[in-house]
């Protein structure tokens, strides 16, 4: 029985998660549930308050009227011809400034009628019809009191519920008809505000389902100052960026086959002139040299894509502590020292950072290395590495300086990519993999010539994230 239940309910709730509904119609369905609410209870309160409203108005207006007349009544003696002519006189005044016209009868203290204009009916008839839920009348009695103190007689003035009634309906039908005219308003201007925003909605998604990494695609033409707006901009920094990661990938696949087809193809040639007999002799010796400087050259490309694709990819591959920048320059410094040393390169160290840096040690150190290992490549006969640590800011900025041919015009931003080498380069690989390695440090790295002519590459990079 509740499996049986639970299964409907489920079946139920399936429906509804079912029914999808654009956010256009969801905001006008929302706005008319609003208006609707609205709507219904402003009439409905309207209808209650007002009915009451108007009966309070009556009862005081009548009793503002009858006291007047009592008092205007005091004077006079109440007889039918005396009654009368000062009526005549005095009455229209008071009855003509009211909201619903009333009636009167006056009456003397022995119940005997003076005056009356409604004709045939009965004052008991007026008091009984004036309660209970049969009412008919509003009314309000007054006392006119003689000189003498002594109650002489009373005025009643008498309203009908149904005049009542009939102005309340007047006044609910034209409350309604300009609450129908603003719910109308209402709605136009809500259709009017659900296009103006689902428009921009439809372009941008137009825009997305037809975005194509392949050829050209149109700019997005929405410039609403709003959410949609911003949205509409993110998505255009984002298709950028997105073109631009497709556009590096090929040429990355573009430049890595080129770079493992040479040493590819060297391998085959030399082999396969030994095996043919072409290569004879000592020349068979310096073609296995070829084929093993080559093979190495293959496995040194083919280390360097796989750690580049690695620091790219894999966030973990870092670990950071926090190091002596000194110390970890000088051991970089270390390990290429005997190589500037067989090229005569001396390399000057001044290091002015004594906080530690949260790095990667042994990455930072190959960064180092790579950037050493070129200038050392290129440098005339000295190398200087120096760091400093501006007081106001919390990063440190490391140069590595040569005296070398430094770097043509358009070089400076080239190096950087996979796989570009200039003259006498090498793989072209190990600037890319710097560059990356600062990255993850939050660093960033440049690259410029001194005015003597070498090149400059400047690091500058946050003490601690
Ligand atoms: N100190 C420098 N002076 C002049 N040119 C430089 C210097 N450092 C780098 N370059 C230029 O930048 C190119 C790219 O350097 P990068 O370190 O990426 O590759 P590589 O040294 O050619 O090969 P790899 O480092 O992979 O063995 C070099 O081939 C060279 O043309
Ligand atoms: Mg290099």
């Amino acid at each position: 029985m509740s499996l049986q239940w639970s299964c409907q309910r489920y079946g139920a709730m399936g429906t509804v998660s079912m029914i999808k509904m654009k956010i256009g119609s969801k905001l006008l369905l929302t706005y008319f549930l609003l208006i609707f609410s609205i709507f219904m209870i402003t009439s409905i309160s309207f209808r209650f308050i007002s009915q009451r409203y108007l009966i309070h108005e009556t009862e005081q207006q009548l009793q503002k009227d009858a006291k007047v007349m009592s008092q205007l009544l005091s004077k006079v003696s109440l007889s039918n011809n005396l009654v009368q002519k000062k009526l005549a006189n005095e009455r229209a005044f008071t009855v003509s400034e009211r909201l619903l016209s009333s009636k009167m009868i006056i009456w003397r203290a022995d119940q005997e009628i003076v005056y009356t204009d409604m004709g045939n009916v009965s004052l008991d008839h007026v008091m009984e019809k004036s309660k209970g839920p049969d009412r008919k009348f509003v009314t309000k009695t007054e006392s006119i009191i003689a000189k003498n103190g002594k109650i002489k007689g009373y005025v009643t003035l008498v309203a009908s519920l149904r005049d009542i009634n009939n102005f309340n309906g007047m006044m609910r039908k034209s409350q309604l008809v300009s609450l129908v005219i603003s719910a109308l308003i209402a709605l136009f201007l809500g259709i009017f505000f659900k296009n103006s925003l689902t428009k921009p909605i439809r372009l941008l998604m137009e825009h997305m389902r037809n975005f194509s990494l392949k050829g050209a695609n149109k700019e997005i033409s929405i410039k609403t100052n709003d959410e949609i707006g911003e949205l509409a901009d993110s998505f255009q920094a984002l298709t950028s960026k997105l073109k631009q990661y497709d556009e590096d990938q090929k040429m990355f696949f573009h430049n890595a086959s080129h770079e493992l087809k040479t040493p590819l193809m060297a391998i085959q040639g030399n082999a396969e002139g030994i095996l043919d007999g072409v290569v004879r002799g000592d020349d068979i010796e310096k073609s296995l040299q070829v084929i093993i400087a080559e093979s190495q050259r293959l496995k040194k490309i083919v280390e360097g894509i796989t750690y580049l694709a690695k620091l790219e990819n894999v966030e973990e591959s870092f670990f950071f502590s926090s190091e002596s920048l000194d110390a970890v320059i000088r051991e970089a410094v270390q390990s290429v020292k005997s190589l500037a040393e067989q090229k005569g390169i001396d390399i000057k160290v001044d290091i002015r950072v004594f906080e530690a840096v949260l790095m990667d040690k042994e990455k930072m150190k190959r960064a180092f290395i790579n950037l050493l290992g070129n200038a050392i490549r290129y440098a005339e006969s000295i190398i200087v590495v120096s760091a400093i640590q501006r007081e106001s800011e919390r990063e440190v900025t490391i140069e590595i300086r040569d005296d070398g041919r430094g770097l043509a015009p358009e070089e400076s931003q080239k190096i950087f990519q996979r796989f570009y080498s200039g003259e006498d380069g090498g793989s072209g690989i190990g600037l890319a993999i710097t560059k990356a390695i600062i990255e993850a440090h939050h660093g960033i790295i440049t690259a410029c010539n001194s005015e003597e002519g070498g090149a400059v590459f400047q690091i500058r990079c946050p003490l601690k994230r």
